[in-house]
């Protein structure tokens, strides 16, 4: 048979596995539990949209013009005073060009690679254990990448990217100030750019994360950095789409002049709901103390049963184990009706540890610790 063009997908087969499909069975083996299961596997957001951010998108939803890739002056500005107001971030100025508005981070770090022009040849790194679209994107660019935490690991080699996660997906980590500096001057001699994804910023409990773009890291410049910012977790608004990336005008500007020719505009009821999120920090204070509360209750639970908490200090993750193959306790919970995800799918570091997310309500979080206790 002759083989067609349409008959070979190259592009995905680049791409890594998706790897949640391997966890089918067990959620299968979950929901068959006769109190229900219990899913503290993807983490998503489960609470209610903000009503002041709902308000806002029904107020806008007359919206016959196509929106600006740019985004609105007023969104931009919101974002500015956003990591200023809570982020101490004071190097940006929405005149020159640095923030741009991006259909949920995703997007973003999966095309970021492609749409600043890497391709075979260039390497792109990114933290050993992390979220699986750093290398989804690197794979489309057809870059080399290397999942290591370890600049020295790197040798002579000058990376065109950089990825760093603080609070980390999957480990809740929170890197420290003179961590962060020491990348920053890493990447700036080298000539590599530096992304930061800080979605997780504002989910903290026993930490407080630093901004790549606090003056006392970036040295007050963005020279070379990008920060990649999401509305999903801080204000419950996964399903609106609502990210956004600020940094060094110059990167900024070509990501714009990039996405300007495929149409990535953020929905123009959606740039105003987002402003209103970005407004609002009552709402943003609110989750935070049902967060906290979920994870407390949670982490008890899982130490009770004899289950190591490492790092965690923030993200919307308990990274957990029972010094046993991962896969195993994947199984021993689902039988609990609990479903969590493999520390595997982030990385080969994380084979005996699972990520158990607190992003399910208070019932469901009731359920998992009276069946993790008995
Ligand atoms: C580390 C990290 N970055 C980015 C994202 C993407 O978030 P969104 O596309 O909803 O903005 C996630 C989602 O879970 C994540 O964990």
């Amino acid at each position: 048979m002759r083989a067609t063009r349409a008959s070979k997908p190259t592009v995905s087969a680049r791409l890594p596995d998706f790897p949640w499909d391997h966890l089918l069975a067990y959620g299968e083996r979950a929901r068959s539990h006769p109190d229900g299961i219990v899913d503290l596997s993807v983490g998503t957001p489960v609470d209610p949209t903000p009503e002041v951010v709902q308000e806002a998108l029904r107020a806008a939803a007359d919206s016959p013009g196509y929106p600006l890739t740019v985004g609105r002056a007023d969104l931009r500005e919101s974002c500015l005073d956003w990591l200023a107001r809570r982020h101490g971030v004071t190097c940006l100025d929405t005149a020159d060009g640095t923030v741009l508005p991006v259909i949920g981070s995703k997007e973003l770090i999966a095309s970021m690679p492609v749409h600043l022009g890497l391709g075979p040849g260039d390497l792109v790194v990114y933290p050993e254990l992390a979220y699986p679209t750093y290398e989804v994107g690197a794979a489309l660019a057809g870059a080399r990448a290397v999942a290591t935490d370890s600049l020295t690991s790197l040798g002579p080699e000058r990376p065109a990217l950089l990825w760093l996660n603080s609070p980390s997906n999957p480990t809740g980590r929170v890197l420290p100030r003179e961590h962060l500096k020491k990348v920053v001057d890493w990447c700036r001699e080298r000539g590599t750019i530096l992304v930061s994804d800080e979605c997780y910023l504002e989910c903290a409990w026993e930490d407080r994360p630093l901004s790549v773009l606090h003056p006392s890291v970036s040295g007050g410049s963005a020279e070379g950095i990008l920060a990649v910012h999401s509305l999903s977790k801080r204000s419950n608004l996964a399903g609106y789409r609502c990210g956004f990336v600020a940094g060094d005008p110059a990167l900024i500007g070509e990501l714009l002049a990039v996405r300007k020719n495929l149409g990535l505009m953020m929905p123009g009821p959606q740039q105003v709901a987002m402003k209103a999120a970005l407004d609002d920090d009552a709402h943003a204070l609110e989750q935070h103390a049902r967060y906290a509360a979920r994870r407390a209750r949670l982490r008890e639970a899982l130490t009770g049963a004899g289950f190591r908490i490492e790092h965690s200090e923030a993200s919307l993750y308990l990274w957990a184990s029972r010094d046993e193959d991962c896969w195993d306790t994947v199984s021993w919970l689902a039988e609990r009706g609990v479903l969590v995800a493999p520390g595997a799918f982030y990385g080969r570091a994380g084979a005996r540890h699972v990520r158990v997310a607190f992003t399910a309500t208070d019932e469901r979080v009731d359920a998992a610790v009276a069946r993790l206790a008995s």
